[in-house]
């Protein structure tokens, strides 16, 4: 081979030095193109605020910036359309756009990486992918919200049994199951609130590693790309992820709700708790058992944290250990974070359409409710409060007659008031009003309780801050 056939051979961006193009295997390993093309607007939009800047700072002539800007441009519509030719050879976006750009334009594409690195380049690019992404999360949340209120407001005064151990524990509302999940659904929402904001500082600018002896204005390109401010210290900028690890984190966490809605759906759907119904849209069939109706949805649901954690953990463990600044480690990054956040935005899609789709079984909850003794705490309350027993000794008393009724068969208000009195004689009939599962989540008009006024005023209070 020639020398000058060796030297096209390699890199077109970087071969100066090299003779020889790379082993089939290492560019198999090392290219990103497969998948960070997804980074092509972010990339883009980055080079055009990189331009801007450097023709406004005197770096590039106008002639030259607006080549760059036209080009661009140009690069931008062919990849929407779909022409734009993607090249294993050129490694990745970055590459893939600028090598494009020189075809397009010629000598003024080269002038375009100057007080540039791709070193800062994919720290921006990926910044603002994930900062999208946290927009995505957070509408995606505040939908799910929403159902989960209109479920609240319809039935803020359904009884259902509340659980502790998956054992009845004590009768609560419906609305105010549903409110539970709002509160957790918001925390996820202020977590990824939060990360926008922490992440939303610029490192383009900081070069390869040690910022740039060009005269670049780094505020006037975060400005552009909707940054606070620029990052303040070049070495941090191209070697931090923490803004991709706090997404995964608030997204691992947020899958962790949607997993345990996902888990009570599969069990409330059973033919033997029946507290609520999916409809067609949300359930398959099984194709020997023609009565089943599956919850498949909230089964993956249910599993999708698999992959979400699993990105959490893999990006954790690329960056431990790394020393600074960048390290060809940090491509690993992002079919990590790409499949987290499909993966996140489909869930909250489907777990929105589930809470939307499902009809509660109103008799059933109430049902289910009276039963396994739920307001055996009314009771043991009510000898506290009527007959000034110590709480531990009308825990007791209250154990004997669950225990009677358990032997008879028969639930707690079946008992008669002479059965009672065996066990305490200052019992009286006035006790059977709190053994009603109504009046038992009426009482609990405590802060933050289940009775209906109480989930009213959370219901009120989440629509003000929702619309407010
Ligand atoms: N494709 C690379 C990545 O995703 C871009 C940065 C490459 N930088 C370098 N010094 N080789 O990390």
């Amino acid at each position: 081979m020639s020398d000058s056939a060796k030297s096209e051979s390699a890199n077109q961006m970087w071969g100066g030095r090299f003779s020889e193009g790379p082993d089939a295997i290492m560019q198999a390993i090392n290219a990103s193109i497969g998948f960070d093309q997804r980074l092509y607007a972010q990339d883009i939009a980055g080079s055009r605020a990189h331009a801007a800047m450097l023709a406004a700072q005197g770096i590039l002539t106008p002639s030259d910036a607006e080549a760059i800007r036209e080009g661009l441009l140009t690069v931008l519509s062919e990849i929407e359309t779909g022409t734009f030719p993607f090249r294993v050879e050129l490694e990745d976006i970055h590459m893939n756009v600028e090598a494009r750009l020189k075809e397009i334009v010629g000598e003024p594409a080269g002038r375009l990486h100057t007080a540039r690195s791709r070193n800062d380049q994919v720290a921006v690019d990926f910044r603002l992918w994930v900062r999208d992404q946290c927009d995505a999360a957070i509408s995606g949340l505040t939908a799910l919200i929403q159902a989960f209120l209109t479920q609240a407001e319809a039935g803020a005064e359904w009884i259902m049994p509340g659980f502790t151990h998956l054992q009845t524990a004590q009768p609560v509302t419906w609305g105010h199951h549903m409110m539970a999940y709002v509160e957790m659904f918001a925390r996820d929402k202020s977590r990824f609130e939060d990360a926008r904001r922490r992440m939303n500082e610029c490192p383009l600018g900081a070069a390869a590693l040690a910022g740039t002896s060009f005269p670049i204005d780094r505020h006037a390109t975060a400005r552009a790309l909707g940054f606070d401010r620029p990052t303040a210290n070049s070495l941090d900028s191209v070697s931090d992820r923490d803004f991709a690890l706090e997404f995964l984190s608030a997204s691992s966490i947020c899958a962790m709700h949607l997993s345990r809605f996902a888990e009570e759906l599969v069990i409330w759907s059973s033919a033997q708790f029946r507290f609520v119904r999916l409809s067609d849209k949300w359930t398959t069939g099984s194709s020997i058992m023609p009565q089943k109706k599956n919850p498949d949805a909230a089964e993956l649901l249910r599993a999708k944290i698999g992959r979400i954690m699993g990105a959490n953990v893999a990006l954790l463990t690329i960056m431990k250990g790394l020393p600074l600044t960048y390290s060809k480690d940090m491509q690993e990054d992002k079919e990590q974070v790409f499949d987290a956040a499909d993966t996140l935005m489909l869930g909250l899609a489907a777990m929105t359409g589930m809470v939307s789709d499902m009809a509660a079984n109103q008799k059933t909850l109430e049902i289910s409710a009276a039963s396994g003794f739920s307001t055996a705490t009314d009771l043991a309350d009510w000898l506290v409060r009527e007959l000034g027993l110590p709480f531990r000794e009308a825990h007791h008393v209250t154990g004997t007659l669950v225990a009677m009724a358990e032997k008879k068969g028969c639930d707690l208000p079946d008992l008669s008031l002479a059965e009672m009195q065996s066990v305490h004689p200052g019992i009286r009939t006035d006790v059977f009003d709190v053994l009603g599962v109504n009046n038992s989540v009426r009482s609990r008009q405590s802060y933050g309780g289940t009775a209906p006024d109480q989930v009213r005023a959370q219901i009120a209070r989440w629509k003000q801050i929702l619309n407010g």
